[in-house]
């Protein structure tokens, strides 16, 4: 969507901030031995408490409140009785309604002993959404979003999941513009526009490049010993900075 009113920033301002704390409170629950459904279910309480309903639950009919994806999963994880073990790398992606607005967000924790690498994945990934925010202006091209993301995956020796991206969003959780790759693809002419709603999410990868749907329908993989990360904020285009509607 795009924002026409002082309204529409202070719904998403609200239902970001609603998001961006679900996530942090299962985060600080995040510990080896706690099953994906606990986390879960502390979210799902959180959102209750704020009248927010599940983004992917009311859009996609999603087995959880949230995605919780563990070390070879990319995104999609189903909330299970899977317990988290010692040195797990663990995606939380909060996505969810309230008032007819929508808020998404995500990050990449790992779990102790935490491994210098999957730090450093982590690192690099933050620093994807960073260098990607500093393109992200009206009228500048899309694209370039998955250039300045691309760069930064390649500097550090890692790849870029390229079936994943980021996405519009506003009154629904998927929007216009639909699908912004975390790579140039140099024949999109799509350009931001002010007031542009959208999220970026870069996914770095160890390795794999694509992921592939696990038997259960839902869970995104890459493959047996890939690594990959996601940060994701919800953000609002303007000429200068956008405007992160994801944080407290
Ligand atoms: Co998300
Ligand atoms: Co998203």
């Amino acid at each position: 969507m795009t924002i026409d009113n002082e309204n529409d920033l202070k719904e998403l301002r609200a239902i970001g901030r609603i998001v961006y704390e679900t996530m942090m409170l299962m985060r600080k629950h995040l510990k080896a031995g706690i099953t994906t459904r606990e986390l879960d279910h502390i979210g799902r309480k959180n959102l209750e408490k704020y009248g927010a309903r599940s983004a992917p639950e009311v859009s996609y009919d999603f087995p959880g409140a949230t995605c919780i994806s563990i070390n070879e999963e990319a995104a999609h994880g189903i909330p299970s009785d899977r317990r988290i073990q010692p040195g797990d790398l663990v995606n939380i992606d909060v996505s969810a309604e309230l008032n007819g607005y929508f808020g998404d967000t995500g990050a990449t924790f790992p779990v102790a002993p935490i491994s210098p690498r999957l730090d450093y994945l982590c690192q690099c990934t933050r620093k994807a959404l960073r260098e990607a925010m500093k393109v992200a202006r009206a009228g500048a091209r899309l694209n370039q979003i998955g250039h300045a993301i691309e760069q930064v995956a390649k500097r550090s020796g890692f790849v870029t999941l390229k079936d994943l991206g980021s996405h519009g969003i506003g009154k629904s959780l998927h929007d216009e513009p639909h699908f912004i790759p975390n790579f140039l693809d140099r024949t999109d002419q799509r350009r931001l526009t002010e007031g542009q709603v959208i999220t970026i999410e870069p996914f770095l990868s160890t390795g794999a490049e694509q992921t592939s749907t696990a038997e259960d329908g839902w869970t995104l993989l890459t493959g047996q010993g890939n690594y990959s990360a996601q940060y994701e904020y919800t953000m609002v285009i303007t000429r200068d900075k956008p405007i992160v509607m994801t944080s407290v």
